[in-house]
C-alpha cells in the first residue's frame, strides 16, 4: 500500500507541478495577488457557516478534533520532511547505518504511528456518547425533510399539535433539540457546522440528531450531500433565541396568517387565490391548503428565500414568482413570469406581508 501511494504520490506530484507551469504561465501577477489575498483572507470565513466558529458544546468538540489532528499531522510532517533533507544530504556507510536503518523502521514505520493512531482514536471515540445522545423530548421535536431542494420543517408540540415552516429553524438557547430527520427522494444531509457535524437525510429511513446552541445569533445550514442541480442552493437558517423569546415566536407561528393589509397586498392575496399557488402552497387561515411546496403562512418573517437561495424581500420574491428556474435549477416551483409586472409586484407584497 505504500508503495501503491507512493507512486500515486509521484504521478499527482508532476501533474500539478505542470500545472503550476501553466498556471504561472498564463496568470499575471494580478490574478496571482488576488489568489493569494483569498488564500490569507479564508481564515476570515469563521462566522455564520463555520465548524471552526463553533457556537455549540457539539461543534467544539468536533472543532478541537479537527485542532488536535492538524497539529498532530503537522509534528508527522515537520518529521518526515526532517528526515527526508537529513536523507538527501547523508552519505550512507552501508555496515555502520544498517542496525540504525533497522531500529528507524521499527519506531518511525511500526511503534510511532501505531502509539499516535491509537491515541487520535481513543480521543476520537471517547468524543461519540456525548455527540450521538438523544435530546430529551419532553419539549417537543423537530422533524425535517429534505425536498427538492428545500427543506420542510415540522414543529411537533408536546401538547399534540404541530405547525410547519421551510428552510428556517429556531431553537433556545441552552437547550438540547431534538432534530428527526428524513427525506422524500433523494440522499440529503442536514448540516449546521457551527453547532454540530453533519447526518445524512435517507429515504424510507430516520435519522436523528440533536441541535444545541450557547450564543444566540443566526447560524446557515446547508445540505452536504449531492442531490442534483440546486444541491448548491439548499440552505437554510438556525435561528437562536433567548427561551423567552422562543417562546413568543413559538405562540406566533401557531397562529394562522394575518388578513392581507392594504391595497397592494388585497390584490396579490386575490392573484395567488386566482392563479392556483393554494394548490402547492399552505396559507393557514385561508383557502390554500396545498402541501406540495413550503407552508408561506409566516414566510414574510423568515430569513431568506428559496431555501436561503436569496434575501428575503419584495424585489427578490418578484424575480422568483417570475423565474424560478432561472435562479434555482430543476426547482419545482413553476414560474409566473406571464402575470406581468404590477400583478407580481402585488403578489410579493402580499407575500412579504405574510409575517
Ligand atoms: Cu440536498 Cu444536497
Amino acid at each position: 500500500m505504500l508503495h501503491a501511494s507512493a507512486r500515486l504520490l509521484s504521478q499527482d506530484g508532476g501533474e500539478a507541478f505542470r500545472a503550476g507551469e501553466a498556471f504561472r504561465d498564463t496568470v499575471g501577477w494580478r490574478e496571482r495577488g488576488a489568489a493569494c489575498f483569498a488564500l490569507l483572507t479564508a481564515q476570515a470565513c469563521s462566522g455564520a457557516q463555520s465548524s471552526l466558529a463553533p457556537a455549540g458544546p457539539d461543534a467544539r468538540a468536533i472543532a478541537s478534533l479537527f485542532w488536535w489532528m492538524t497539529a498532530g499531522s503537522a509534528v508527522v510532517w515537520l518529521l518526515v520532511m526532517g528526515l527526508s533533507f537529513y536523507a538527501a544530504r547523508h552519505t550512507p556507510v552501508r555496515e555502520r547505518e544498517q542496525p540504525r536503518a533497522r531500529a528507524m523502521v521499527v519506531w518511525g514505520g511500526v511503534i510511532l504511528p501505531t502509539l499516535l493512531l491509537t491515541v487520535l482514536l481513543v480521543y476520537g471515540l471517547g468524543m461519540l456518547p456525548p455527540l450521538l445522545a438523544r435530546a430529551p423530548r419532553k419539549d417537543g421535536e423537530i422533524s425535517v425533510t429534505g425536498e427538492q431542494w428545500w427543506w420542510r420543517v415540522r414543529y411537533l408540540l408536546p401538547s399534540g399539535d404541530h405547525f410547519e415552516l421551510a428552510n428556517e429553524l429556531r431553537i433556545p438557547r441552552g437547550r438540547r433539540v431534538p432534530v428527526s430527520l428524513r427525506a422524500e427522494d433523494v440522499i440529503h444531509s442536514f448540516w449546521v457546522p457551527a453547532l454540530t457535524g453533519k447526518r445524512d437525510m435517507i429515504p424510507g429511513r430516520a435519522t436523528e440528531l440533536a441541535l444545541e446552541a450557547e450564543r444566540i445569533g443566526t447560524y446557515l445550514g446547508a445540505c452536504g450531500e449531492y442531490c442534483g442541480a440546486s444541491h448548491a442552493q439548499m440552505r437554510f437558517h438556525v435561528v437562536v433565541l433567548e427561551p423567552a423569546a422562543y417562546q413568543a415566536w413559538l405562540q406566533q407561528q401557531q397562529r394562522p396568517a394575518q388578513p392581507a393589509m392594504g391595497q397592494l397586498a388585497r390584490v396579490g392575496e386575490s392573484t395567488f387565490q386566482r392563479v392556483g399557488c393554494g394548490a402547492c402552497h399552505t396559507v393557514r387561515g385561508t383557502a390554500a391548503r396545498g402541501s406540495v411546496g413550503p407552508d408561506l403562512t409566516h414566510l414574510g418573517g423568515r430569513r431568506g428565500l428559496a431555501a436561503a437561495a436569496l434575501p428575503n424581500d419584495v424585489a427578490a420574491l418578484q424575480r422568483w414568482l417570475a423565474h424560478p428556474k432561472a435562479l434555482k435549477p430543476s426547482a419545482r416551483m413553476p414560474p409566473y413570469a406571464a402575470l406581468g409586472r404590477d400583478e407580481l409586484r402585488a403578489l410579493a407584497g402580499y407575500l412579504k406581508g405574510l409575517q
